[in-house]
């Protein structure tokens, strides 16, 4: 099996390069409103943005900002298909602007964004994003009144496009196969996901990686997510033979994953220099796309040997595996991982094949 991953250099409030109602699945990150390293690029996309911080009048340069994405959300509105679903994974703002302290909610911008655009929101998701910085409680100290709260949660806000969930012909292997296991289930549809920096991360980015001054650079000014939220995001929400898109493609973070479960993707990124980094950072997907699916096997059987150990024998054998799984749903289950990619005109193309378990 192949799959493509197209990535265009350019502006999202135009995404030309893709058809009307052609992608299944948004995942993304935008810039966040108001959060003082994206200043730059907003006031490049608006001058007036640039006008507004500096006169002092905050709450107009945060609705100039989201007023450039909602462009962005515009085109996603227009590619998406009927019921595909939009996952935005977006961080709020605090603030003081013309002395005064205050919180930019941009959660709730981007949400009122989508549903005026005819987008049902669905329950969403927090992660905590811990901020190290010694000076990070801000305000009055140990004194009351004036101490603030310090945000360290980040939202993946998720839509589905229009009021009807996506259909599949009855038992379509595309679907069975791309299932996910009973636990994982219960572990990613919670609301609060205190482990994203666990499981599958270290995977992505080991610590005996060595990266090169210029990606190390890039990918800090980039503000990649952990590999693990666009992984969970895409297993989640699309199956095999789907394409997802990512309008703020950064350094591919979006696209490493969909490489590694097995979908297509397309991105798309202002920034020039990010692909010679997603070019490094391809070159790891066999091993990774390997790893994740490995590691994923074997979490599963240490569940079962401990639901076992409980006196809680799973029902069914899994068809492609040497284990057994709690429903039905879960016996085709099969994983895929990437034995090479190659460049091609627009992107590249990844070659999958089924991950059995050799070592067993
Ligand atoms: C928060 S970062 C996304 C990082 C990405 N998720 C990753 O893992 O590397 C937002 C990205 O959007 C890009 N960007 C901002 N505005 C854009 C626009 N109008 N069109 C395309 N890209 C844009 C920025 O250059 C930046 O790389």
């Amino acid at each position: 099996m192949e799959t493509t991953h197209r990535v265009f250099v350019g502006d999202s409030r135009d995404l030309a390069a893709v058809g009307d109602d052609t992608v299944e699945l948004v995942v993304t990150s935008p810039p966040y409103p108001m959060i003082e390293m994206w200043d730059d690029l907003f006031t490049e996309l608006d001058p007036a943005i640039g006008d507004a911080l500096e006169s002092g009048a905050g709450r107009r340069a945060f609705e100039a900002m989201h007023a450039q994405l909602d462009r962005v959300w515009d085109e996603v509105e227009r590619v998406l298909v009927d019921g595909g679903i939009a996952c935005i994974n977006v961080g709020d703002a605090t603030r003081s602007v013309d002395g005064s302290f205050r919180v930019f909610s941009n959660h709730a911008r981007v949400l009122e964004a989508f549903e005026s655009r005819g987008f049902d929101p669905l329950p969403d998701v927090l992660w905590r994003k811990p901020t190290n910085s010694a000076a990070k409680f801000m305000g009055s100290g140990t004194l009351p009144p004036n101490a603030y709260v310090t945000l360290e949660h980040e939202y993946v806000l998720l839509f589905r496009n229009g009021g009807e969930s996506r259909s599949f012909e009855p038992g379509a292997d595309r679907r069975y196969e791309a299932a996910y296991f009973w636990e994982e289930r219960n572990n990613w549809f919670s609301d609060v996901w205190t482990d994203v920096k666990g499981e599958l991360q270290h995977l992505e980015q080991p610590d005996n990686t060595e990266r090169s001054g210029q990606d190390t650079d890039l990918r800090d000014r980039s503000a990649a997510y952990p590999f693990e939220i666009p992984y969970r995001l895409i297993t989640m929400y699309s199956a095999y033979g789907d394409t997802v898109l990512d309008p703020f493609w950064g350094t591919g973070t979006t696209t490493l994953a969909a490489m590694c479960a097995g979908r297509h993707s397309i991105g798309q990124e202002l920034e020039t220099g990010f692909r010679d980094v997603f070019d490094e950072r391809v070159e790891r997907v066999p091993s990774l796309s390997r790893s994740v699916g490995q590691a994923r096997l074997e979490r599963h059987r240490e569940f079962v040997e401990q639901r076992r150990a409980e006196g809680k024998e799973p029902s069914y054998d899994a068809v492609h595996y040497d284990t057994s799984v709690v429903t039905k749903m879960e016996r085709e289950l099969l994983f895929r991982e990437v034995v090479e990619t190659e460049p091609i005109d627009d992107g590249y193309r990844a070659i999958h094949e089924p991950l059995f378990d050799e070592g067993r």
